[in-house]
């Protein structure tokens, strides 16, 4: 059976200051969306592709679009609802979109039989400490430390017993993968560039636009 993908893109992206829902915001001389459109559509592992989208979007050509919800574990469950078959499903950020194929196959192949989940991830090269109202309460040991990217890939049984837990439980998951760990899960960590960085802010919109020209030349 082949693979779904599932692209959250219904988020409104207030921190990048753009009038319009983050995903559409122009970045390399598309809408940002496009690009990780572009990286899975280039994946032959990949049979159909599901996009949650802000109310009255289209969906781009060759996908399925379908309204998002209210955070950002509403929008996947929402997507996931609409497809009736695909496994595993691959679930991706349109804010990441410096995602290429060899990511998400990479992310794909760590799917082992014995896991339930494998999730693009970075090493950590800051020193991380934990602060209790700026003030150092300890300092974490870096080298167990990973930066957790998406592609998220699961079992799509494991996604859908994570997805169906309570709207409150959905709402506080900043990722699916921890909603999996929650229910004694096993998440395989697969280690993806830090290139594969998220857009948050106008700064990090204009560094993908730089890593974006220099794929071209
Ligand atoms: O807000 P944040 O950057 O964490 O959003 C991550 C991704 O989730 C983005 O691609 C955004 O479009 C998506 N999202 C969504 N529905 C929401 C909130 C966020 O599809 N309600």
């Amino acid at each position: 059976m082949s693979a779904v993908a599932l692209v959250v893109a219904a988020g409104r992206g207030e921190r990048l200051g753009s009038p319009g829902p983050k995903a559409f915001v122009m970045c390399g001389g598309r809408p940002m969306l496009e690009w990780s459109i572009a990286a899975l559509k280039a994946v032959p592992e990949i049979g159909h592709i599901v996009v949650a989208l802000p109310a009255g979007v289209e969906a781009p050509v060759g996908t399925t679009g379908v309204v998002g919800g209210d955070e950002r574990s509403h929008s996947v469950r929402a997507a996931l609802h609409h497809t009736l078959a695909g496994d595993p499903v691959l679930v991706h950020d349109a804010a990441r979109p410096l995602v290429t194929p060899a990511i998400i196959r990479a992310t794909l192949a760590g799917l082992d039989p014995q896991a339930d989940a494998a999730i693009a991830a970075a090493r950590v090269t800051d020193t991380i400490k934990e602060g209790d109202r700026g003030t150092v309460v300890r300092t974490l040991d870096r080298d167990r430390l990973w930066a957790i990217q998406t592609p998220q890939v699961f079992r799509r049984e494991v996604l859908e017993r994570a997805l169906a837990q309570p709207h409150e439980v959905l709402a506080a998951a900043t990722d699916d993968a921890s909603l999996v760990e929650q229910m004694g899960g096993v998440v395989r960590l697969v280690e993806s560039p830090r290139e594969n960085l998220k857009i948050t802010t106008p700064d990090d919109l204009r560094l993908a636009e730089s890593l974006l020209a220099a794929r071209r030349t």
